[in-house]
């Protein structure tokens, strides 16, 4: 019997992955949103992320085709048709650079155009180290994309790549990250 999957308000969801160390183990993640999960995801990648994991692999991984910003040329409007696809944008794993740009309305790459143009709920999963998310110029931006309707995953503690220690901030685990947005896109929905 397949197994059953749980009820979220979403079913397809385009992950907008960054170019943090933490895009790494993003490949897992996306595997137990589609197998684990039943979700159906495609991920757009910035170009910093893509040096560190290539499109290939999300393709792989998801069965989707993958974009970065040497597929952006394809046939079609890709902002817009992926942003129509979708009904969540997870900005995952999301660097300072990119909540930067997102919260200032900047859209020069496919990720970032894909973020201001999505009719769907965004919803950001912050990593960084510590001491970039304490410093004030990222909590202002935190603060902008809340005020703009987006919603922010609180980042919890996570290994440094750098240093092995507990300095990072990063995603909790990815069914509590979908949990909260799972929350978060009912709230918005109701409210
Ligand atoms: C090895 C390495 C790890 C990085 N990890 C992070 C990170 O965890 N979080 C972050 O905000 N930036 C990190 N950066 C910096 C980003 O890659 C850089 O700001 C880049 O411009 C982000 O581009 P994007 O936002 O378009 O993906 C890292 C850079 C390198 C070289």
């Amino acid at each position: 019997m397949p197994a059953a999957h749980p009820v979220t308000p979403f079913r397809r969801v385009l992950v907008a992955a960054c170019g943090s160390s933490d895009v790494v183990t993003l490949p897992q993640s996306v595997l137990a949103m589609r197998f684990a999960l039943g979700l159906q995801v495609r991920v757009v990648l910035s170009a910093a992320a893509a040096s560190f994991v290539t499109a290939k692999a999300f393709t792989a991984v998801t069965g989707e085709p993958a974009y970065d910003d040497g597929t952006a040329e394809a046939p079609g409007v890709a902002h817009l048709d992926l942003g129509r696809w979708a009904d969540l944008v997870l900005v995952m794993p999301a660097t300072a650079n990119t909540i930067g740009k997102a919260a200032h309305g900047i859209a020069d790459s496919l990720l970032t155009t894909c973020v201001l143009a999505a009719s769907a709920p965004v919803v950001f999963v912050p990593s960084m180290n510590a001491a970039m998310w304490d410093r004030p110029a990222v909590q202002r931006n935190i603060e902008q994309l809340r005020a703009d309707g987006h919603g922010v995953v609180p980042p919890v503690g996570v290994l440094a790549l750098s240093t092995g220690t507990v300095t990072g901030r990063g995603a909790p685990p990815i069914g509590e990250v979908l949990q909260w947005a799972a929350t978060f896109v009912g709230e918005r929905r109701d409210g």
